[in-house]
Order: structure tokens, then sequence, then C-alpha cells
């Protein structure tokens, strides 16, 4: 996480910079800052908290102008988020100044090399190690053209761990260097001008001209000789040029009270840009970013699906459809934990790595284990030309639009519509369904944007419910099959933006044990099988609402329309639409999307940026 914003070029970079750290703030919010250099000095300003209280500070006490500049908004690792901590870190001479996105894992003993040689830290952070070492480089590094890049070349190859960053020099005032390794890094190159960002909202409202970088390089931009990208040893590189599809005005609010309303409201919009493309008019799937060939789809006699938090959820549900529909063995696995239990993993094996920003730490550290050993590893991502599906050998994007929210919506539909798509081309290519059988659910898939605008347009009795809700302690979550990941997602946005204690269960589980804290009016949610499905799971589940009921429960009933069975036993019923029992989370989920926002909203708590969190987790 944090942001990472930088700026040459004949704009005030002040303005620049802010406007990308507003557009960053999702990554990281314990505290900002912001470096220019003007008239042959560092000017730096830092500050504790949201970037409003940065904003506050630079208008009292104004940085000089500038045409070069860097930016840093942050999730705390090492050392509290405090203003001393905050980025950017300058050194004890003055010369440089450094911003930073990851862990440096030696920081420790490069400290103590530092220390040992007479310097001052002023900060706890690991971060201000390199800034001390990039200044003794540069100090030793002849005068001239890449100078600068030189010096973070040299501290680039002695810092272990992952790491972006981004340097200043208070005698260079057209320069700005950065080093990658493992954390995210982009380039933006408009008319005369260059941008760096931790991704591309940073810079989409100037360029949608992009450069990406790949691991362990040095990019110097320089104003006037442009853009040079080199390896950690200087060998030259040339960096791959895109065009960012997402326009500025996907990155605003756009009139909604929260990103996270806006982002709800856009799902039908979301789920038919991923299927954008991808269903032939035969019925058939067309996926031309799957880089595998058929034999070797053919091949594959195992799938892991590996992610985290609302990702592992959508992983979850796939592997119910994933199996049903190929009949081969699917496992689920949170990513912080699989490369660590040493999973059984070769060229026959595939794995799917579910991350909506391409850039989760844990995620990528399992997708790399995975190519270790051979596997063939597929990427369900929304960020265009984000490390995971750069890593991959196969990528499936999304195409859901920035998600600027900290707890992902239009994210986890999309990636819920990309896992179906992954599951019946296996199934295609494999030939384990008849052409009819792939084409009637491609129907079904063709009609859930409709099927989610419905659930939205009858969301004013959740938001009514949500008020009355927003005094609870606990609140449980129950489902089945399918929904019994819908039930562990509805519980985790509740935590994540409510701050209220939630849980998710198997319904099936109750018996053995959560029922225990079934007491009187203690709210529980149920999302109920679609009457249809196998083998008598709505009539358990039913069953399962009459007992929470007779322990005093108030009973939340999210059920198909149709459904009469529910009513005697919901104190509030929620309604969705009829729909095929694997793809039914596609709805059932957006009544608890709400259902969270809301009631966060009542408690007067920040939906977009929930304490504690960030969007995109770039540590381990
Ligand atoms: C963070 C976010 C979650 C998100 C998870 C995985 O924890 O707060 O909302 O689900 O990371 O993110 P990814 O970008 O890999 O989907």
């Amino acid at each position: 996480m944090c942001g990472i914003v930088g700026y040459v070029g004949p704009q005030d970079a002040r303005d620049v910079i802010l406007e990308g750290l507003r557009r960053l703030e999702y990554r990281g919010y314990d505290s900002a800052g912001i470096a220019v250099v003007a008239d042959g000095l560092l000017s730096s300003v830092k500050k504790a908290g949201k970037l409003a209280n940065l904003e506050k500070v630079l208008a009292e006490h104004p940085l000089p102008a500038a045409t070069v500049g860097i930016g840093h908004t942050r999730w705390a690792t090492h050392g509290g988020p405090t203003d001393r901590n905050a980025h950017p870190h300058v050194s004890a001479d003055g010369s440089v100044a450094v911003i930073h996105n990851g862990i440096i894992e030696n920081f420790a003993a490069l400290r103590a090399e530092c220390e040992a040689q007479g310097v001052e830290f002023r900060s706890e952070t690991d971060t201000e190690v390199a800034a001390h070492l990039l200044a003794a480089a540069y100090a030793d590094t002849p005068e001239g053209p890449g100078r600068l890049a030189e010096a973070m070349r040299v501290i680039s190859r002695r810092l272990e761990g992952a790491f972006t960053l981004v340097a200043t020099a208070a005698t260079e005032p057209d320069t700005l260097v950065a080093a990658r390794r493992s954390s995210p890094l982009v380039v933006g190159v408009g008319d005369g001008e260059y941008f760096l960002g931790s991704d591309v909202a940073a810079f989409i409202a100037h360029t949608r001209e992009a450069r990406e970088l790949g691991q362990d390089q040095v990019v110097e931009i320089d104003r006037h000789r442009g853009l040079t990208v080199t390896d950690f040893f200087g060998a030259a590189v040339e960096p791959k040029a895109y065009t960012v599809d997402w326009d500025a005005a996907a990155a605003e609010k756009g009139g909604y009270d929260w990103f996270m309303l806006k982002e709800i409201a856009e799902q039908p919009q979301a789920i038919a840009d991923t299927l954008l493309g991808r269903l032939g008019s035969q019925g058939e799937l067309v996926l031309d970013e799957v880089r595998l060939s058929d034999q070797e789809l053919r091949d594959i006699d195992k799938i892991f699906v590996v992610a985290c938090g609302t990702a592992f959820h959508a992983g979850m549900i796939a592997k119910y459809a994933i199996e049903h529909w190929t009949r081969i063995p699917v496992e689920v696995e949170l990513a912080s934990e699989f490369r660590y239990r040493d999973p059984v993993l070769d060229r026959s094996t595939l794995v799917v790595v579910i991350s909506q920003s391409g850039e989760t730490m844990d995620t990528l550290m399992a997708l790399r284990h995975a190519k270790d050993q051979k596997a063939r590893v597929l990427a369900i991502c929304n960020a265009n030309g984000s490390t995971i599906p750069r890593e991959s050998d196969a990528v499936l994007y999304t195409h859901a639009g920035p998600e600027v929210a900290v707890a992902s919506t239009k994210g986890f539909l999309t990636q819920l519509v990309a896992c179906y798509l992954v599951g019946l081309f296996l199934a295609q290519v494999r030939g384990v369904k008849y052409e009819d059988e792939v084409s009637a659910v491609v129907d079904d898939l063709r009609r859930l944007p409709e099927a989610v605008a419905e659930v939205l347009a009858a969301m004013e009795p959740v938001r009514e419910l949500a008020r009355s809700l927003a005094d609870a302690d606990t609140i449980l979550f129950l489902g089945r099959h399918v929904g019994y990941p819908v039930a562990l997602e509805g519980a985790l946005k509740l935590k994540e933006l409510a701050y209220i204690h939630a849980e998710g269960f198997a319904a099936g589980e109750l018996k053995h044990g959560p029922i225990a804290v079934v007491d009187q009016g203690t709210p529980v949610i149920v999302i109920v099988p679609s009457p249809r499905s196998r083998e008598s799971v709505h009539g358990k589940v039913v069953s399962n609402i009459q007992e929470v009921r007779a322990r005093g429960a108030r009973t939340i009933v999210i059920a198909e329309e149709g459904d009469e069975d529910v009513v005697p036993y919901a104190d509030h019923l929620i309604r969705v639409p009829r729909t095929p029992t694997l793809l039914a989370p596609v709805v059932t989920t957006v009544p608890l999307q709400v259902l969270a926002c809301e009631i966060a909203a009542t408690r007067g708590l920040d939906v977009d940026q929930p304490r504690n969190l960030a969007k995109s987790v770039t540590v381990e």
C-alpha cells in the first residue's frame, strides 16, 4: 500500500502532486507528505492523519512553486502514523528526499551501519535508511547527467525486500528518479511532462499514456533528456508503452456521497463490461487473453484458486462452479497461507490468482511460488498493467473500471463473473459440456446485469433496515452452498465498514456451535438458496431460520422472488430475482453491500476509508 506520486514538468508540481495524492489516498491514509525542489533547496511538509491535515498545513505555510516534486500517502508498517514517520524522508545533509512503498527487510543492519557513521535518525521507519544511503551514494557519484539514477542503482542493489522508491535531489530541479522491486510503480508520459504513480489514478487527469516498469528497474526522468530505464546494474531496458482505458471522470465520485455507493451502482455496467467481447454469437466463449494452449488447458488435472479478503470469497464461490462444470478438483487457499504449507503443484496444475488491484503482496508471492513449482498461473484482475497479471501466464481482466472505496464491491461481482467465464471456458475446451449446455449458461450470464440492476432498484427498504441495525453489537450471517461464501462476504463487509462484530457461518454448522450465541434480538441474516437448488438445501436453510427464530433471533431473510416458504419466519424479507443456483451470489451479495454501507454511514463512519485498512496491501 502507500500511494506514491512524482512529477516533472512545466505545471506547478505542488498542485499536480496534491491532486495525485487525493486520487491515491485509498492506498493508505495514516499520514501524507510532499517535497519540492526550488532554488537549489529541498522543501518538504508532512503531517499525520488524512490528506486534509496536510492540505491545511500547506494552506498556512505554502511550499515554493516548483517544477519537480514527490508526494506520499502512507499506510504505516514500520513506525506509528506520526508526523516524523510520514514521508518524504530527507537525508541528514539535505541533499535528497525519498518516498517509499514496501518494506526494506534488511533496514536494521543498514541503519546500524549509518548510525556507526554518525547519522542521526529522525524516524522509526525503514525508509529513512534509504534516504541516508542515497545521499552517501550521491556524494560518491561524479557530477553530471544520470548522477541521481546511478546513486539509486547503487543503493537498490543493497536493499532487500519490496520497495518502490522515488527520489529528488536539491541540486537537480529537472530530475526524478525511481527504483522498483515488487512494489508497484507506473510512469505517465504527457506533453513535455512526466508523472510517477503507484497506479494510473495518480495521473489519469493529465495523460493516458503510460509505461510499465519491470522488476528491479530504475527509471530516470529528466525534463530535457526524457525517460531512461535501466536494470539495477545500468543495462538499458525499453519500457513497455500502453494506453490507459479509464478516464478521469471514472475516478471521481460522480455525485454520490461515497465512492462505495457509486461503485455499488456501477455494478450492472461493470458486469456487462466483464462479459463484453467474451460471449460469442453462437453461445460459445471467446477468451483471447488466456494465453495457454488448448492442449495445456486439457492437461490440467487440478486447480488452486488463491486470493485474499473479498477476492478470496470470490474464489470460494468459483470452486462450486468450476468443479461442477469441469469436474476438475478445485482447492481454494488464502494467499498468505498458500506457499507456507508447501502445496503439491506441477505443470498440470492451474493456479488461478484473483486480485482486484493486482498488487496484493500475499497474492503476488503465492503466484511466484506457483510459477517456481512450474504450475500455470491465470490471473483474474481489474487493474490493467499491474504486477500480478504481468507475472502470470494468462490474464482475464475484469474491466470494472477504477475501484476507489477500500471495501470491494464491483471488484467482487466482476471477479465472480470472470471466475464463471474461466470455469465455462475450461468446460468448453475440455469438451465436458455440450455446446448447448455452455450456451445456456452464457444466456444466464447475459441476464446478470439486469438482475443486479433490479436488486439495486429495490434497495430503499434495505437502507431503512440498516438504520434500525446501526446499534447492533453483533450480526450473524448464514448461508449454505454458494450462499456460505456470500455469508462470509456479508460479515466481512460489515466488520470492515461498520466495525460491528459479525460472523458468517455455513448454515449446516449452526447446530454444531454457533447457535449458542443467538440471543433475544440477535440479528441473523440468512441467504436462502433457491427452492430449485439441489437435494433440499433450501428446505434445510428454511429450518435453520426457524431454529434461530425460536431462540429469539431477529431474522433478516434474503430469498428469491416466489419463495413463499420463508415468509412466515422472516422478520424482514429482502427479495432478489430468480437466478440459477451457481450464479445467485451475484445478486444475493448486493443487499449485503448496501446494508454494510448504510449501517456505517448511519454510525457516522468514513465509508470509503475505514480505519486500519488499505485498498491495496502491498506488504506481506
Ligand atoms: C485488502 C482490501 C480488501 C481486498 C483485499 C484483496 O485487504 O482491504 O478489500 O479484498 O485487500 O485485494 P485485491 O486487490 O488483491 O483483490
